[in-house]
């Protein structure tokens, strides 16, 4: 199964996959094809140079409307053939254009027990809540904010000390388990395809 990583930041979800990728003894039947930024100069950039795979950026102000941005992200990404699209860390809500070509194949991971605290601060907004437990989530991306069907969550105790660093501690404990649960997940999907549960209820084999 062909993979795209799209990234923001530091990359550490991408790096679990490159990693399981290499490692002879997890069952990762994925290939990391390419990985796509919205900006450049980001640590999750060198993670992929350093592993050899082929990157490329689309930064929003480098196009005049939202749409031929995400026109060209779409492009971009479907010029790699993937099979499989995972928003690993990327801080962008993509538009219809790349819904259109990638739905029902493009993966997102959250650091929060969806739905609650969706948006671009999941882990400060759990905290701020007072909740007690909270966790990731990864989840098929539709056109809300962090709506689309869930795929697997992982449960992360509150401690009462998290609330002195806002949130810094909490979130590197949440990552940890997110990076093990994307990289069991991408597996499984690659391996097996995913079925949607409801009404609609329909199979999604990949590359196969
Ligand atoms: C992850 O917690 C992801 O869910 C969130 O940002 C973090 C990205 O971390 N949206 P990294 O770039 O993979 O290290």
């Amino acid at each position: 199964v062909r993979l795209v990583v799209l990234v923001s930041g530091s990359g550490t979800n991408l790096q679990a996959l490159i990693d399981a990728a290499a490692d002879p003894a997890t069952d990762t039947p994925y290939e990391i094809v390419a990985v796509g930024a919205d900006r450049g100069g980001i640590e999750g950039l060198s993670r992929a140079e350093r592993a050899g795979i082929p990157t490329y950026t689309c930064r929003v102000k480098d196009f005049a409307t939202r749409g031929e941005w995400d026109a060209a992200l779409a492009e971009a990404t479907a010029a790699h053939a993937p099979d499989l699209v995972v928003s690993a860390g990327f801080m962008k809500v993509v538009g219809p254009g790349f819904l259109a070509r990638f739905g029902g194949r493009f993966l997102n991971t959250h650091p929060a027990l969806l739905p609650s605290f969706p948006g671009a601060h999941g882990v400060r907004d759990a905290l701020a809540y007072g909740a007690k437990v909270t966790g990731c989530t990864v989840h098929f991306v539709d056109d809300g904010v962090d709506t689309g069907p869930v795929i697997a969550q992982r449960a992360v105790e509150v401690r009462e000390e998290d609330h002195t660093d806002e949130g810094a501690a909490l979130h590197e404990r949440i990552k940890e388990v997110e990076r093990r649960l994307l990289v069991e997940v991408v597996g499984r999907i690659a391996r097996d395809g995913y079925t949607f549960e409801g009404p609609n209820r329909r199979r999604v084999r990949l590359g196969h």
